[in-house]
């Protein structure tokens, strides 16, 4: 399995210090995690009912991966301190739960609700360790959100965000499906191969400003006509218009020659 750890991109993450951080509290951890005093006959841990939506869930379909504490293990990485956005952006892209050991999780139609995620957010945030939250988007300046995906998107996912296959079989995936938040958490969070751009390298506002073009991409992706066009963008196509111009143009001086002829 290939694992997060390997990426050479270590000083973007402040996961990776939070997730030190976090050593502390699982070393401290213990008192926090023992179960209340409970009923005279004590039931063995294992069958105890869990309590609410988001331990059960987790316990279900996130521990057997990611441990019962969310301390890791060999199939998945700690979730201590990854925060909010990463187990949303997770989850609502359906990258989550993954159901096999693949290189890369895919994106997929979401396994839970909204209500289930909020609750599995929840949960695994009770493992401590902050992390960023999930964002709030704003509407955003598309020219500044055009300049900004130039210079930070662009390599990766393309000009068109139409996404490309990066170095070690990793891909970039296009960008049409993202909702404008899970664009922001992506950001934020830095999934994968993909840099974490943190408030310091980005302000919420040309987050926003990102967000808003990402967005427009899709549109104008879809405005750009039928399928065989689609993928070929506007000076394809303004090629393509010149090619029939050309063509009516040859038609034209033939026919008036033919009746010249005449
Ligand atoms: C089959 C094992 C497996 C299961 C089950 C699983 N995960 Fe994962 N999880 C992984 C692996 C492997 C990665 C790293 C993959 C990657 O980065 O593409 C990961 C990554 C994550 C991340 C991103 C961590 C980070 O560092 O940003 C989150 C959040 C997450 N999982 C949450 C969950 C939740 C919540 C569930 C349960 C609903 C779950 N996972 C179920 C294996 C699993
Ligand atoms: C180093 C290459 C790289 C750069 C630079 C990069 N990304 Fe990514 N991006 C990725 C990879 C790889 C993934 C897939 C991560 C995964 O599946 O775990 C991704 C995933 C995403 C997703 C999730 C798409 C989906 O449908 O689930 C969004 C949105 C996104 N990136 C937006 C951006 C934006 C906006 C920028 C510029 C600020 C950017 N990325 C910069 C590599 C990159």
């Amino acid at each position: 399995m290939r694992r997060r750890r390997e990426v050479s991109l270590p000083a973007l993450h402040p996961r990776r210090i939070l997730a030190a951080g976090s050593v502390l509290v699982l070393a401290v951890g213990p008192v926090a995690f023992a179960p209340a005093p409970g009923p005279a006959t004590p039931t063995p841990a294992t069958t105890t009912p869990a309590t609410d939506l988001g331990t059960q869930l987790y316990l279900e379909q996130c521990a057997s991966c990611h441990g019962p504490k969310g301390q890791g293990s060999q199939r998945g990485p700690s979730l201590i301190g990854v925060g909010p956005a990463s187990v949303d952006f997770q989850l609502s892209t359906g990258r989550m739960p993954l159901s096999q050991e693949v290189p890369q999780a895919e994106r997929r139609p979401p396994v839970f609700s909204a209500e289930e995620i909020s609750a599995l957010v929840g949960h695994v945030g009770s493992f401590g360790g902050g992390g960023p939250q999930i964002p709030r988007v704003a509407p955003g300046d598309i020219v500044s959100g055009r300049e900004l995906f130039a210079a930070n998107c662009a390599p990766c996912h393309g000009a068109t965000g139409s996404g490309a296959v990066l170095t070690n079989g990793w891909i970039a995936p296009p960008l049409y499906d993202a909702s404008a938040v899970q664009v922001a958490e992506a950001l934020r969070v830095g999934p994968g191969l993909m840099p974490a751009f943190p408030s310091q390298v980005l302000t919420d506002r040309q987050v926003d400003d990102l967000t808003g073009y990402v967005r427009r991409l899709r549109s104008e992706r879809l405005d750009q006509g039928g399928e065989p066009l689609g993928r070929l963008g506007p000076l394809a196509e303004g090629l393509l218009a010149w090619v029939v111009v050309l063509a009516l143009l040859v038609g034209a001086v033939r026919w008036l020659g033919r009746r010249a002829g005449q």
